[in-house]
Formats: C-alpha cells, structure tokens, sequence
C-alpha cells in the first residue's frame, strides 16, 4: 500500500470538505435539531454564591401559558451516582439537596410549549436562601486547600541544594486570572426519550463519554443511549465534560415525555460549561553565571470549585522543558465558591508556560545573555526526565527559523531603547515544549460500488477540520479523490473515538485510519485471491499501490484492477474493515511524541496611556507531519488570538462580596477584535514523528502556549516593567 512517505493529497491545504454545509445553513448544529413535538428548557440559576435553599415557590410559574413542568431537587427524579470517566471523576450531579455552592448554580428547570414560555415562567420562580458569605479568592484564608490529586509533586535531583548554591537566582510569582471558554455556538442539548432509550443531540467533544455518562445516571444500558454531535460551533474544551445542564434537559425530557431543548445563554455559559481556573504559581529557577540551569521549582496554586474534579496540572510543563537536572514541581488547589472550572485549550500548559517562559526571560536579563541563546545553552538534547531521545524534536530549528523571520538580530538588548515615533518598542520571545496526548481510537472505513468511500468514527470535530483531514487521509490511503470520501463522525453509535480534545485527535483517529484502509486492501486482495479472473489474484497488501480508485502491482502497474470491477463482479455493494490505534502499547526507549514551538511578538506601547499594541507575531511549531496545511495554519492563528485574548484582555471577574460573575456578557468580557490582532506569521517546520502511524503530533493547543510569555517579555523589553499577572491592562502598566 502507499507509504506516507511520498503523498499527493494528504498535507494539501485544501479547503473544508464540511465548509459549504456550514457556510449555507446545511450543516444542523444541536441548537438546529427540531422534533415535531419539542418543547423548551429554561434554567433558573442561583443569585447567591453560598448557602441553602429554604423555599421554593414554584407555582406561579407551574400555572403559567404553556408550562409543563417546573422541576426542582424537590421533584426531580433521582439520579444514580455519576461514573468515573476517561478524565476522573465526573462532576457532581444537580439537583440532589438544597446546597447552594456558587452564583449562577442550576435550582430549577422550567419546561414549556415554547422557548418564551419557558423564559417568561421562568422568572415567575422565587427561591428564599439562608445565604453564607461565599468563599472567593485564591487567597482567602478560609478557603480549603489541598494538595493536587490528579498531580503528584515530582522531584528530580535535589533542586534546594542547587538552587543553594546557584550563582544567580529568580524567584518570582505570576497570577493568571480566570478566563471563560466561549464558543461562538452557545451550548445546546436536545433529548428525547422512547421507552428507555435516550437520543441527546448536545455540544460535546466526547460522544462516547456522554453516552457512558447519561447510561450511568440514567440507570440504563450504554446500549440504550445515542449522542449526536457532528457538528459544534467551537468547543476549546468546553464539551469536554458533562456538564450539569445537559444532564437536566434529559431529566427534563423524562419527565414531560416529549423531546426537549436547552440552549443557554452567553451570561450561562460563564457558570455552565467550566473555565479556567484563576492560577498563582511560585517560579524559582537557579542558573550559573553562563546561563546553564542549574535548579527549577515549581509550584501553582489553582482555584477549584467547592466539589469541583478537574485537574489543574499546571507544573507538567516545566520537567520535559530544559535540560536541568534538578527540578521540583507542586500543584495545590483551593477550593472556592466558583462555578466548577474545567479545561480550557492547552489547560494547566498554557499557565505553567506563562511563568516558565517569563521567569527564563527575567533570567536573561540578569545575565545579559540574549533570550534565544539562553534557551539554546538549556535546550534537552534528550528527554530530561528519562533520558530517551525524542521522537522528534525541531525545536531548535523553531528558534533559528524564529528569529530569522522575526528579524531577532535587529533587537536592541536594552531595555526601552527601540522607539517608532512616540511608541516604545517591544521584542519579546518564548519557547515551548508540549508533550502531547494520544489516546486509542476506533474506525470503521468503506468502499462502495458506487464509488463512494466511508470514514465512520464516534470522534467529534470542534471546527478544527477533523472532517477535512480524515477525508485526506482516506483519499490518500486508498487512492480516492477527496471527494469520493464522505466522513460520518460525531455519533456516539460509531466505533469509539476519544475525545477532541488533548490536542490528541487527528493523531490518533489518523493512525485508526492507516490501520483501517490497510485491513481494507486486505480484504479486497482477500476477496480476490481465489479468483481466476482477478490479475491481483494471490497478491498481498505489500505488493500493492493505490491510485484513481484502483490496485495495481507495484512492480507494474498494469496489472491490478478498480475496486469497481471487484466489487462488481463479487456481486458486493461495499466492503469494509475497522482499524484501531492504541498507542498505549508505545514504543521502548523513545520519548515524546512532544510538539514544540518558538513564538516571537513586537509590541508597541503609547508610554502616556499604556495601551499595548501587537505589531506583529511570528510563530514557529513543530507538530510533525501537518495533515492539511491550511486547517493547520487555521488551528495556529485561532489559538494565536485566543492568546492575545488572554494576555490583554480576558478575565472573568467573581465579585468578592456575592461570589456573581460581575462581567458574564460579551460586553463586558473582552476578546480581540480584528484591530487587536495583527498578520499572524506561522511556519511549521520537522519532520513526521516516528511514534504515529501518520507522523503528527497534535496542533490543538501548542498554538496558544507561549502567546503570553512572549508578549509580556515583549513589554518588559520595551517598557522595563515586568508584568508578573495576567491579563496586562492599562492599569498595570500606568
Ligand atoms: Mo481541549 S481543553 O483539550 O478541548
């Protein structure tokens, strides 16, 4: 079969296979989804950030046009004990008693004839608290603490007896405030119940995990359970998990017996769908006088929700980053009167990058040592952590390629010396290492008489182009037009698929891929290989080569025949075969696969206002073989602006006194508009990775990781003030 050695379409940049369909209305989004006899779920969600519910007074809103049910933890049906997940413990079930753990807690459901109904009966519902001043703040001495527990502490070397003795120390703190995930396309769940099968159309990353997860609460087989989610208008992590509402338009669809619909609106998506957490991390690192690194500690302290499970592994980054031989790292957590935060693109290495990246940055100017050589002298040749060569590693070339687009060599290394007008000008740079994430995955792929081709899989894709690229793949695989390939993905009912998320997916769905399209030219040379009449008779998949919907010999192509002329004379309308990847199986005595990337940025700063203009930013990655080089491209920049987002402007502000999100509107909560954001440049370089069966190694997050650290680096150079807290406002630098 074709190696991927030499490819034709695969790594093209065309465009979206699934882009008409969105771009005309086509493609049904689960807000989309309509059933003959749908009904409307509208939350009431809690105006105190703690305490108790003493009464609920339901009946206005029970007597109201077209209302079918109000549902409360008074009513609600119980639920059976949510399961462990692929990423640990699920969250805790609503509606179970009358605790009130943050602002903006779903109490009640209303369910009516039509979505204003609901909204208008809604607010007929009058719930009385005992309410407790909440517990906000990373620092608030009457917060709970504890140590991580999806997050050991871990220790190489003896980082205090070398920090001890290092010749020249930082040792700095840097906040980063809380920022909200937020789609585009507000979050929506559609039930519906027949007998005791449940279909939920909804906006996750995760079929499967929903389905296991609605089966479990549900009380009912997985067998039972179906969720559909082909198409999502961003995800950026927020569907990574069930959230409480998705659980409560099942319960509600049971309850009334008719199909229901949840949407929530912008100001619910900041209590709804988790965020990320508001972090405080301690970076210490220990260097001599010539730059090498002797010493890393560090440790984060991050917000949790009272009963909230998401991991917060903010440190992970800082051991597979430099060569240094001792490093310590400790993740806390506090738990506070917060909606539950969740993952958030790249969440926990985008924070640990911030502080890493920062604090190396302050190091070089203590030791007057350029910033990209002072990575260079540190750069792990080998994996620091096991001493396994990578799988790949261009970081070194990210730096060179970097700085040569970026014009580096122009920078003057003193502090406010470069000025345009009566601007300060800023370069700043970061370096990043990114150990990725592959999970196993299942596909089942296809070839029909007709001449269509099927890519099935449960995978999701988050508008990252997971259509576009299993569609390559195939094409390229089994020596099809791209557009003979049809991708049907998004259904729980398909061969199981992880989540996308991790910046995993296209990796592992790709190796299902490789695998599946190989058993499927076996079981086409199988089909043949007692026929007379096939000139492939006898052959094996190794003495193949695919092109124009045809096997030939390798050794001459003009034997072989059409996947057509078998199919048709076999009296077949189709075959096909599933593939799996389970890279749990690994590969002895390599490490990674990590992606890396070198981000440089140029600021303009007015000294009288302190407004921080982006001039320009060039990012350099290592992701291994890129599948499609615009769908890539596109992964980079969207995740470049989602950076600039949390570097100047995103924060989600929980007022101290009542624990309420003060700023839960597009408003008030700033993103970057177009002027904010200036021609990104994006190279990739490396080679394919060794470790996956299609060389890649993820895109997903790497591309918001060191946004911060090279903007503030850029700002201290051009300012002299080193912003240790993020977002940098005006009122930081005045
Ligand atoms: Mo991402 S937080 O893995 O969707």
């Amino acid at each position: 079969m074709r190696a991927l050695s030499a490819t034709t379409v695969l790594g093209e940049p065309i465009d979206r296979v699934d882009g008409p369909l969105k771009v005309t209305g086509a493609a049904a989004y689960p807000s989309d989804i309509a059933y003959r006899d749908l009904v409307h779920a509208v939350l009431v969600q809690s105006t105190i950030g703690a305490g108790t519910i003493t009464a609920i007074h339901a009946e206005a809103a029970e007597a109201a046009s077209g209302v079918l049910a109000v549902i409360t933890y008074q009513n609600a049906p119980a639920l059976a004990p949510a399961p462990m997940t692929g990423l640990g413990p699920s969250l805790p079930l609503p509606f179970r008693d009358n605790r009130v753990f943050h602002h903006g807690q779903h109490l009640a459901v209303v369910v009516a004839n039509t979505h204003e109904l609901a909204v208008a009966a809604a607010r007929l519902v009058e719930i009385e608290y005992e309410e407790m001043t909440p517990v906000v703040g990373l620092d608030n001495p009457r917060a709970e603490a504890l140590h991580n527990p999806w997050q050991a502490d871990m220790r190489r070397g003896d980082p205090a007896a070398a920090l001890a003795s290092a010749e020249v120390i930082v040792d700095e703190t840097y906040t980063i405030a809380a920022e909200t995930n937020n789609p585009l396309g507000l979050f929506a769940t559609v039930a519906s119940w027949e007998g005791d099968r449940l279909t939920v159309h909804d906006s996750t990353q995760w079929t499967v995990m929903e389905r296991q997860t609605l089966a479990t609460v549900f009380d009912i087989p997985e067998s039972g359970v179906r969720v559909l989610s082909p198409y999502l208008g961003g995800g950026f992590g927020a569907g990574l998990r069930v959230y409480p509402h998705v659980i409560l338009t099942a319960l509600a669809a049971r309850v009334v017996g008719r199909p229901v619909k949840l949407v929530l609106t912008r100001p619910q998506m900041f209590t709804s769908v988790g965020h990320r957490p508001e972090t405080q991390q301690r970076m210490k690192l220990g260097a001599l006088q010539d730059g090498t690194l002797v010493a890393i500690d560090h440790g984060c302290t991050s917000a949790l929700g009272i009963e909230g499970t998401n991991f917060g592994r903010v440190t992970v980054v800082t051991p597979p980053s430099y060569a240094c031989p001792n490093v310590a790292t400790h993740d806390h957590q506090v738990r506070l009167n917060i909606p539950n935060p969740g993952y958030m693109r790249g969440p926990g290495k985008t924070e640990g990058n911030f502080a890493l990246e920062s604090a190396l940055d302050e190091l070089s100017y203590k030791l007057r040592i350029d910033p990209i050589e002072l990575r260079l002298r540190n750069f792990a040749d080998v994996h620091p952590q096991s001493g396994l060569p990578w799988s790949s590693n261009a970081l070194q070339e990210c730096y060179r390629v970097g700085a040569e687009r970026f014009g580096w060599s122009k920078r003057s290394p003193e502090i406010g010396s470069m000025r345009e007008g009566h601007w300060l000008v800023g370069y700043g740079m970061a370096g990043v290492t990114f150990e990725v994430y592959q999970p196993s995955c299942e596909v089942r792929v296809s070839i029909h008489r007709d001449g269509s081709a099927y890519v099935r899989s449960a995978a999701t894709d988050i508008g990252t182009g997971t259509y576009t690229i299993a569609a390559q793949l195939a094409a390229e695989l089994l020596g099809l037009e791209v557009g003979q390939v049809n991708v049907e993905i998004g259904d729980s009912d398909l061969p199981t698929a992880p989540q996308s998320g991790g910046s995993g997916l296209a990796t592992s769905l790709g190796g299902a891929i490789v695998d599946a399209a190989g058993n499927l030219l076996r079981a086409f040379l199988k089909t043949v290989a007692d026929d007379d009449r096939s000139p492939l008779q006898g052959m094996s998949a190794e003495d193949v080569a695919v092109t124009n919907g045809r096997m030939a010999a390798i050794e001459d192509s003009s034997v072989g025949e059409t996947y057509f002329d078998i199919l048709e004379r076999h009296k077949l309308d189709e075959l096909s075969a599933g593939g799996e990847y389970n890279p749990s199986a690994g590969a002895p005595g390599i490490a990674g696969p990590a992606a890396f990337a070198a981000r440089f940025a140029e600021v303009h700063i007015d000294p009288e206002l302190g407004l921080v203009r982006i001039a320009r930013f060039v990012t350099v990655v290592d992701g291994g073989r890129i599948l499609n080089a615009k769908t890539a491209r596109s992964q980079i920049i969207g995740a470049t602006v989602m950076g600039i987002g949390m570097t100047l402007l995103e924060e989600t502000v929980i007022d101290s006194a009542t624990g309420r999100i003060a700023n839960a509107t597009f408003g008030d909560y700033l993103i970057p508009v177009n002027a904010d954001v200036p021609v990104l440049d994006v190279v990739f370089v490396g080679k394919p990775d060794e470790l996956s069966p299609v060389g890649s190694k993820g895109l997903g997050e790497i591309g918001l990781v060191g946004v911060s650290a090279a903007i503030a680096n850029a700002v201290y150079h051009a300012t002299g003030r080193r912003i240790r807290s993020l977002p940098i406002t005006i009122d930081k630098l005045l």
